[in-house]
């Protein structure tokens, strides 16, 4: 039964990729699940990088953490996000970690009168989050270690330019956490910095523990082929053929006509849109594959429909499956292509599908309970 538009997430494939993951870094597996795991759908893709080895979660809110708890997951889930003041009881009723990098924060854990789990965060040169003063970062620890109630579980530290190879500043970055993470290593806490880029690329950089979120899923955080890395795209963004009709030379199709026929050909109209994800900047700029052949998307992108040239002679019909991003036969469109096109990178593309889009779990194809 044609659907209008689905996201199908292969959890076999999150399984494996976060296998993969733990090989290729050799330590723990922290899997990155923020943004409804980066629109896939937190808690499947949670218990699918459990399966897949993954001892840890992270998430960037407390609600987050909260969500994933309600779901019933039990496993360590660390808010690496800012908390606020008001945020912060739901982050510790979940059991969650938390970053701190002032001691104004640890005050305030420590007055909470629960016990927290606390990583301190340096910013080495992220500009982000975290202190930049290595003197203040030591205080910070010390102040967690020598609050009853909290334990020091972590130091961390984020890359700014893990994804760019041949950048310099990554090396730099490395070098100020080494001194650092020596130090919490030894009095029992665990060192981690690497996002997936820097997993793939630096040995140097994966400490005990890696944070990967786009690797999961199966995207290249270099926004190339995940292939060589041996790592499977989890989602595919299907929908189906609605309509199909003949136009002859000179007849436009969509919004301010910016489509209009040189010959006479078949429009096939798929009922998915901007509404659902499919960004207006794919206006004829996308390719669709309808029975393993590509198509171009002609026309405007509107909020609830596309259309593609099927060319003169159709054996594209009413119901056929349209998959805009994935496989089909032997043609593929990985995400990374979509974010070429439109300037950005594989993270915006899926966290952008609404929740219009049902997402659809499977395993290698067989159908799997959420
Ligand atoms: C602090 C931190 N660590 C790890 C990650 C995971 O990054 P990636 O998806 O590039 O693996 C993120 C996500 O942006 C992050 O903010």
């Amino acid at each position: 039964v044609p659907v209008r538009a689905q996201a199908r997430v292969n959890l076999a494939a999150v399984e494996r990729n976060c296998a993969r993951l733990r090989e290729i870094a050799g330590t723990e597996l922290c899997a990155v699940v923020k943004a409804d795991a980066y629109g896939h759908g937190a808690a499947p893709v949670a218990r699918a990088a459990l399966a897949g080895g993954a001892h840890w979660l992270a998430v960037a809110a407390a609600q987050e953490a909260a969500d994933l708890r309600a779901a019933g997951i039990e496993a360590r889930v660390l808010v690496m996000g800012a908390v606020s003041e008001q945020e912060l009881p739901r982050a510790l009723e979940a059991g969650a970690d938390v970053v701190a990098w002032r001691a104004a924060f640890v005050e305030l854990l420590a007055a909470a009168g629960l016990p927290v789990r606390v990583h301190v965060k340096l910013d080495t040169g992220m500009g982000r989050l975290g202190t930049r003063d290595m003197s203040e970062a030591f205080r910070v620890a010390d102040l967690v270690e020598s609050s009853p109630s909290l334990d020091l579980i972590g130091a961390m530290t984020h890359f700014a330019t893990a994804d760019e190879l041949g950048d310099a500043f990554f090396g730099e970055q490395l070098e100020r956490f080494a001194p650092f993470a020596d130090d919490l290593r030894e009095r029992g806490a665990l060192a981690h910095a690497a996002n997936s880029a820097a997993t793939l690329r630096s040995p140097e950089a994966r400490f005990d523990l890696v944070r990967c979120g786009i690797a999961v899923y199966g995207m290249d955080p270099f926004q190339e082929d995940p292939a060589p890395h041996g790592l499977e795209p989890a989602l595919e963004l299907w929908s189906y053929v609605a309509e199909v009709k003949r136009v002859r030379a000179g007849e436009s199709a969509g919004y301010g006509r910016r489509f209009v026929a040189d010959r006479e050909t078949n429009l096939a109209v798929l009922p998915i849109g901007y509404g659902d994800g499919v960004r207006r900047a794919l206006t004829n700029n996308a390719d669709v594959l309808v029975g393993g052949r590509r198509y171009p998307l002609v026309g405007t992108v509107s909020m609830d429909n596309v259309t593609i040239d099927v060319g003169p002679d159709p054996e594209v019909e009413v119901g056929r499956r349209a998959v805009l991003i994935g496989r089909d036969g032997d043609e593929r469109i990985l995400a990374e292509e979509w974010a070429r096109r439109l300037g950005t990178i594989n993270y915006e593309i899926t966290c952008g599908f609404t929740p219009r889009v049902p997402r659809v779990y499977h395993r290698d194809s067989v159908e799997a309970a959420r």
